[in-house]
């Protein structure tokens, strides 16, 4: 259908319209970006719909099809008829009975911000003639991301489903849809005078079945669903209605399209809000949007607001939860709750001009590898970064992402010069998903993993057992100044004012030479430095004095000593009366430590082993940093006496009345012990808000007792 080269011009046009969007054309020029457009969307509908590879997001590809739209409103004379933006929608494949819909199903106009929503709510009070400052009421909910559905009842029986096919006809499913549990084959319509119905919704794989799914095919061999969406809309199409039936789909029902008497006679009139038609709905046993949190959820998934400020504080919320909620929803559904103003404002042929779709910010993204650099960690691991193009992506410009290892470059494939998917998904750092072999033009070179440090040119090292190359040289440049950068960071030393780009300013001045020289600062001659002045050298001069006197496991942590972590420091800082002990200490002696493995041991015995070392600590030593034991590195005594002696504990979510260090250090004193995750070995979880997978998991098990932070307040009171 499009060769190599048509895809590779189309993908660079997509793009260059993508970043350079235009507002207001008129003329020849607007007759020649609409065609742009045109082609461009056409082409990314065949990669998603037809290939089932899109080469954009849908994010990107909305930006499209809201620009085309945008010029084609404003120049309605070069609307055609075969223009992407005069289609609601397809998903029709041949073999299935084709039925017509009682009313034409719609789309969803998109907005992305709180601007989009309040440029809705007075597009709507324009519509409905109401005063600018009024407000309208508003029912929120998730955008389902799975398969549409469209159900017919009558006579309390259900006689037909659909796809939603081209927003008139769809696909008839009615055997696949009566294998979903969820779905009531009868419903006691006719008690409220209705004798045909037509219910609009969505079916959906919740994400851990999906998961579960995944891995059966996994193990059978067979090809694995992209996403849950895949997996529904499939999973309703199957030819034996057997097949959907163990697929496990739901279906939210979240619009009564259409509802007539025995004479004919429209029933929707008799309802007056949105909310009361789902509430029937609920009655009559159908999955909806509900207005309480389900137990593990802290949000409702559903809410009457009264204006439109709040919808877009209750989408945002929604926009930081979506990774907690069970099913896979790609944004929010903003409607006019009164049916009386959703008719005044009526309906474009695409969408209704009395919803809007909040679209949440895109996960993925498309752009270019410029180049790959290979950095120097503090402990010697070489890692590639990839260089992008800048994309946004979840809020944020994303250009640097690591590539992790040689093995992770190899398996993907991925060439300099190549396009590439990168993903963000809620916390999580941005990734590169794949890069897209179809796009390249032969000029794509492939990545030379070094051999020597990209620094000291020392000859670089990979363990065996590693998947890491390392420079083994310690007084590499860029090893020293990555440690001094992680010595004075929060979790070790954390010295305020001595940020990464403070250090490496003092360190091109030839001030630092390694991590001791962080002590013996001139603070004259920083405070004649542009951008300082007496204030902020004084300040950090007071940082750094109040970090000489830290307790010795935030020293031992700020060693850069490879696998010594916090707790690793922790546990050793409980055992000696002062830092320098550690050099008379032989192997065997670590090892008796609990938690304290062979590996770490080695790499911590190596560490003091070396003269260089005990003589940077002697000299630090000097200089008035602390080496001696403090209290608060002493072990904490377990209190027997203490209500939680002999018990587990856990912490998950958002505390409100306490840190989670004060929380737990509450916890220890009660005798406590703090557990890291989930098991069957914990005794009491303790839920904050935004409490997530942990909650589920403690539930699901069954063993765990579920406690809430006043509860904890309350039972480990004196
Ligand atoms: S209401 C007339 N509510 O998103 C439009 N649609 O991209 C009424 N969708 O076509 C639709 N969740 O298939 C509505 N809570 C929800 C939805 C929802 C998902 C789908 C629906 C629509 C598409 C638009």
């Amino acid at each position: 259908m499009y060769s190599t080269t048509e895809q590779r011009t189309l993908y660079e046009l997509s793009k260059k319209l993508l970043y350079t969007p235009q507002a207001d054309l008129f003329g020849e020029e607007a007759s020649h970006r609409a065609e742009e457009l045109r082609q461009v969307i056409r082409y990314h509908e065949w990669r998603y719909y037809v290939q089932n590879a899109p080469v954009i997001s849908d994010f990107e590809y909305d930006q499209l099809y809201k620009q085309l739209e945008a010029i084609e409103r404003q120049n309605p004379e070069l609307v055609t008829p075969d223009s992407p933006t005069q289609r609601v929608g397809k998903d029709l494949v041949e073999d299935f009975v084709q039925v017509p819909h009682l009313t034409p199903m719609l789309s969803l106009d998109n907005s992305y911000n709180a601007d989009d929503l309040n440029d809705f709510d007075e597009q709507v009070k324009k519509l409905c003639k109401l005063d600018k400052d009024a407000d309208v009421e508003y029912c929120v909910e998730p955008k389902f991301d799975g398969g549409t559905i469209a159900i017919v009842y009558e006579h309390d029986s259900l006689v037909r489903a659909a796809t939603r096919g081209n927003g008139f006809v769809g696909d008839d499913i009615t055997l696949n849809i009566k294998t979903l549990k969820s779905v009531p084959l009868r419903a006691s319509f006719s008690k409220h005078g209705i004798s045909k119905a037509e219910l609009r919704g969505e079916t959906l794989i919740r994400k851990d079945i999906f998961e579960k799914i995944n891995k059966k095919r996994q193990e059978a061999g067979e090809a694995l669903f992209a996403n849950p969406r895949n997996a529904a809309t499939g999973g309703l199409r199957m030819k034996d209605p057997k097949e959907t039936a163990v697929r496990g789909l739901e279906a939210f029902l979240y619009q009564l399209g259409y509802a007539i008497d025995h004479e004919g006679g429209n029933v929707l009139k008799k309802f007056s809000t949105h909310d009361e038609s789902i509430h029937l709905l609920r009655q009559l046993g159908f999955k909806v949007p509900l207005h309480q949190p389900e137990p593990g959820n802290h949000l409702e998934e559903t809410k009457t607001c009264r204006n439109i400020a709040e919808v877009i504080d209750f989408c945002q919320a929604w926009q930081d939860f979506r990774d907690e909620y069970p099913y896979e929803i790609d944004g929010m559904v903003v409607k006019v709750n009164s049916l009386e103003l959703q008719e005044r404002c009526g309906s474009t042929s695409h969408h209704p001009r009395w919803a809007i779709a909040f679209k949440f910010k895109a996960r993925q993204a498309t752009t270019r590898l410029r180049d790959v650099e290979f950095q120097v960690g503090k402990t010697g691991a070489i890692t590639p970064v990839a260089k992008l193009e800048p994309v946004p992506l979840a809020g944020v410009i994303v250009q640097n992402v690591s590539l992790h290892n040689e093995e992770f470059i190899r398996s993907k494939d991925i060439r300099i010069g190549d396009q590439v998917l990168v993903e963000r998904a809620g916390d999580v750092i941005p990734y590169i998903v794949k890069s897209l072999s179809e796009l390249r033009t032969g000029d794509e070179r492939e990545i030379h993993y070094p051999t020597h440090c990209p620094v000291c040119q020392s000859e670089l090292v990979k363990p065996e057992d590693e998947a890491i190359w390392r420079c083994e040289n310690a007084e590499c440049e860029a090893q020293v100044l990555a440690r001094m950068i992680f010595h004075t960071s929060k979790h070790a030393m954390d010295i305020e004012g001595l940020g990464e780009s403070t250090i490496e300013k003092f360190y091109k001045l030839g001030w630092l030479h390694s991590i001791a020289d962080l002590y013996r600062l001139d603070y004259e001659k920083i405070a004649q430095l542009e951008g300082f002045g007496e204030k902020s050298a004084t300040n950090l001069r007071n940082a750094v004095e109040k970090a000489k006197r830290n307790p010795i496991h935030r020293l031992l942590h700020s060693l850069s000593i490879h696998h010594l972590g916090r707790k690793g420091s922790t546990l050793l800082a409980a055992e000696v009366g002062h830092v320098l002990d550690l050099k008379d200490w032989d192997l065997e002696k670590y090892q008796t430590i609990k938690d304290i493995g062979p590996v770490l041991a080695q790499n911590v015995f190596n560490f003091f082993q070396n003269p260089h070392n005990v003589e940077l600590l002697e000299t630090m030593e000097r200089l008035g940093v602390n080496l001696r034991q403090t209290d608060e590195d002493k072990k904490a005594d377990v209190n027997t006496e203490g209500v939680l002696y002999g018990k587990s504990i856990l912490f998950t979510g958002t505390l409100s009345q306490m840190t989670r260090e004060e929380a737990e250090k509450r916890a220890a004193a009660a005798g406590a012990s703090i557990a890291s995750g989930v098991s069957k070995h914990l005794s009491i979880l303790v839920v904050g808000e935004k409490a997530g997978s942990k909650l589920k998991k403690a539930q699901e098990l069954g063993t765990v007792e579920i406690w809430s932070e006043q509860a904890f307040l309350e039972k480990t009171k004196d």
